[in-house]
């Protein structure tokens, strides 16, 4: 028996906790996923518990007894975290924090969601798990001290998924914004020098209960493979859906934010592979099933379904 099964046999034989299965958009895929997958799941939501209290937090954990956790809530505000650093830490770094060491205290395993927000966006292949990292945002260096608390407490069997650039059902997201405003006028301008790999909630959310299932830990990039600007994401979703609306590339510089942004955060799977023998399907196949399945509001009678 290897240690890693010693340990998945010693944790608690409750059900998975989803941290934001209630409302974030990976975390109600996770609940989704969860349950396709046969495990028992309980969603946790604002009103469930002061997650920034890691008393309330513990006495949280205690009445659910999970086997697992899965971390999904977070800061994702890009933009406003440059204006509320403190608020944005209390979320992604104080919390998995906390998980960590009462996941350590109570044998619960820990999933916990990074981004590529913790790279700075220089690289020109995609980013493998051991990347140097560098953040350019306060969101980014938020997420990246939340990983390196979990990595130093180093409780049994932690996981952390770095994901990036999500779509998917259950919440406003980049395709919902691009189409919504495709409604209303003719052109578009999206930025085309950021590049990156799209993913689809669904599938990600999919691939953390694959790494559950392989008994897996450690850090792993989870995402859609493949890669593209903002620009080709918002025209193949233009186009899938048949908006008659132009989309037209513009420089990051055409489209100031508070924020930087890493303009190449690429993510191999080469690590997520090896240790489930899964391979992520292309983000454009991801994108035309949220397109077709979820979003039918969009869809025009005479769409280009090609
Ligand atoms: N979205 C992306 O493009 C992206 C890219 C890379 C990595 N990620 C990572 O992926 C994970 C999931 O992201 P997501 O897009 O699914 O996030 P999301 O949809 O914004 O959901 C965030 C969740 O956190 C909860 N939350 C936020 N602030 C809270 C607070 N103060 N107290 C309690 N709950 C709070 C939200 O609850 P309410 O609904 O009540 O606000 C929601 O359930 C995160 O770790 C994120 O950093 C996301």
């Amino acid at each position: 028996m290897t240690q890693e099964q010693t340990t998945a046999a010693a944790r608690p034989s409750g059900p998975c906790l989803v941290l934001g299965g209630k409302t974030g958009m990976l975390g109600q895929a996770l609940m989704d996923a969860l349950a396709k997958a046969g495990h028992p799941a309980v969603a946790q939501g604002r009103d469930d518990v002061a997650l920034t209290s890691r008393e309330a937090l513990a006495a949280y954990l205690e009445t659910v007894n999970p086997g697992v956790v899965f971390n999904a809530v977070a800061y994702t505000q890009v933009d406003k975290a440059e204006d509320e650093p403190d608020e944005a830490a209390r979320l992604n770094k104080t919390l998995p924090e906390n998980l960590a060491h009462l996941s350590a205290s109570m044998g619960f395993k820990l999933i916990h969601f990074s981004t590529d927000f913790v790279f700075d966006g220089k690289g020109q292949e995609p980013y493998e798990v051991d990347a140097p990292t560098g953040p350019v945002s306060v969101y980014g260096r938020t997420k990246l001290a939340g990983e390196k608390a979990i990595r130093s407490v180093n409780p049994p069997g932690w996981t952390i998924c770095r994901t990036a650039w999500l779509f998917g059902p259950g919440r406003k997201n980049f395709i919902t914004t691009i189409l919504n405003l495709c409604r209303s006028r003719d052109t578009l301008n999206v930025v085309d020098d950021q590049i990156g790999s799209p993913t689809c909630t669904v599938d990600l959310a999919l691939h953390a209960v694959q790494l559950l299932d392989a008994d897996a830990s450690g850090l792993f990039h989870v995402v859609n493979v493949g890669e593209a600007s903002w620009c080709e994401l918002a025209t193949e979703a233009v186009r899938l859906t048949g908006l008659p609306c132009k989309v037209s590339p513009i420089p990051t510089s055409g489209y100031p934010t508070k924020a930087a942004r890493p303009a190449w955060s690429v993510l191999s799977t080469a690590a997520f592979t090896a240790a489930t023998g899964v391979t992520p399907r292309p983000w454009a196949k991801a994108l035309r099933d949220y397109i077709f399945k979820d979003l039918q509001d969009f869809l025009e009678p005479q769409a280009n379904r090609g």
